[in-house]
């Protein structure tokens, strides 16, 4: 029964923590795309953003990563022979890759914070696809464990992902470039 729970908590702490994260690194583009905004809408822009991120990290995201890693010691001391198990070793090089994705983003937020971030919105909306792979590969890994199929359906799922995240980084662009295109004609002084 105590399993149970700890299972039930710790899906509860993964569907925060992620949910935090995906939305944090959201906030970040927005943030760093606010530097092309004239002011005052800049600043006030940006003031906006770095509350928002500061409250979604300490509020939302941290306590998901904390409740799911508490919960899921709570699965392993209640049937520790689980530690054994090859999947749950994989599966822990991952969660380690996870934590640290989750404190590059606490750096990151800092960086912001005081202007100093070197990443572009486009290199961020990269950034964004890690926790969706990492996501995918640790949810396979618990939910098959040692039999995780290899076959075309594996592949199949990869292509999708990777098609998914393409189709996102081009009309991320797109909608960029027509931004850029109707800045400059906006701006452009008409010739009589
Ligand atoms: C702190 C590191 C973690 C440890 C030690 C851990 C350990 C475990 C254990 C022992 C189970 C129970 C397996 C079973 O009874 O079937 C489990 C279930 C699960 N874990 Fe984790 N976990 C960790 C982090 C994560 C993360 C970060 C995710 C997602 C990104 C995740 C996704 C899942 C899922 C989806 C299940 C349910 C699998 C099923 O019932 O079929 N875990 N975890």
């Amino acid at each position: 029964m105590a399993y149970s729970w700890f299972k039930a908590f710790h899906l509860i702490g993964i569907v925060v923590w992620f949910a935090g994260l995906f939305y944090l690194v959201r906030l970040f583009i927005y943030h760093v795309e606010a530097n092309q905004e004239p002011e005052p809408a800049r600043t006030i822009l940006k003031n906006q953003y770095q509350i928002m991120e500061k409250r979604l990290y300490s509020i939302i995201t941290t306590p998901g990563m904390l409740v799911t890693v508490a919960m899921a010691i709570g699965l392993l001391t209640t049937e520790p022979e689980v530690l054994k198990e090859g999947w749950l070793h994989i599966k822990l090089l991952f969660v380690v890759l996870l934590i640290g994705y989750h404190h590059y983003c606490r750096r990151l937020m800092k960086q912001l914070a005081e202007d100093k971030c070197a990443w572009n919105g486009q290199q961020l909306r990269a950034l964004n696809e890690a926790p969706t792979v990492m996501l995918v590969v640790i949810v396979l890994l618990a939910v098959f464990k040692n039999n995780l199929p290899t076959d075309i359906t594996v592949w199949g799922i990869v292509a999708l992902i990777v098609a998914m995240a393409a189709t996102i980084q081009l009309y991320a662009r797109k909608r960029r470039l027509d931004k850029e295109k109707q800045t400059t004609e906006m701006t452009q002084v008409p010739q009589q």
